[in-house]
């Protein structure tokens, strides 16, 4: 037996959280065991890396080192969440995985694409998302959102430059392989993009099939 990795990509603000909830309650009802998790964290040791991640300080953190601990949190995670879930058949709901990578430190940072590649082939073999959900709205809607939940962390204090650079890096990746992306207008109301998600549960549940 086999599971389902499905990640759930977009900018701050996009309502990954909200609607994975909704797409993991739609996958139980038809029986499905659905394992719900998220990154930087998903394991304790994993969400204290998140927390050097997200907490402003004075000390500028460099790009690479932000990049290594990203995938240090991963490797983690694997081991502990992802890989024995997708072992036991389950299907993995995961809020972000290595396309944050490639949008934040690839896009955002500057950092090149291959270097990335490597540390993905170092820490996850040939392990991919099966399906990736990127939720698409533009940046100044997500950062308004993101700012109405209060104090911000080290990555919504970037600026407009930097969440351009991020979406379009997922829109890159997106129409580069269009097979294992779906796009969702993240701009539409909650029950709109919700409509959208439930469009897709025939295609998740064949995949989970296989
Ligand atoms: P969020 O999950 O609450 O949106 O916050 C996680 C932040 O971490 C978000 O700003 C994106 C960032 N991030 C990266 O920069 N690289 C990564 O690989 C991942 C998974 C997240």
């Amino acid at each position: 037996m086999s599971g389902l990795f499905i990640t759930l990509e977009g900018p701050e603000g996009a309502g990954k959280s909200t609607n994975r909830e909704y797409l993991a309650e739609r996958l139980r009802a038809q029986g499905i065991t659905v394992v719900l998790t998220r990154e930087p964290g998903g394991t304790p040791l994993a969400e204290r890396i998140r927390e050097l991640l997200l907490a402003p300080s004075d000390e500028q953190m460099a790009a690479d080192t932000e990049l290594l601990l990203v995938f240090a949190a991963r490797a983690q995670h694997l081991a502990q969440v992802i890989r024995p879930a997708l072992a036991s058949g389950s299907v993995v709901l995961c809020d972000r995985f290595t396309d944050a990578t490639y949008a934040y430190q690839g896009g955002g940072r500057g950092l090149s694409q291959e270097r990335i590649a490597q540390l993905e082939q170092f820490v996850q073999a040939d392990l991919r998302p099966d399906l990736t959900l990127v939720f698409d709205l533009p940046v100044e809607v997500g950062l308004a959102r993101a700012a109405e939940r209060g104090r911000l962390d080290r990555f919504e204090q970037e600026g407009l430059d930097f969440f351009n650079a991020v979406r379009h890096a997922y829109l890159n990746r997106a129409a580069a392989q269009p097979e294992r992306y779906r796009i969702v207008d993240a701009a539409q109301s909650l029950t709109a993009v919700q409509e959208q998600i439930a469009q897709l549960l025939p295609q998740i549940v064949e995949l989970h099939r296989g």
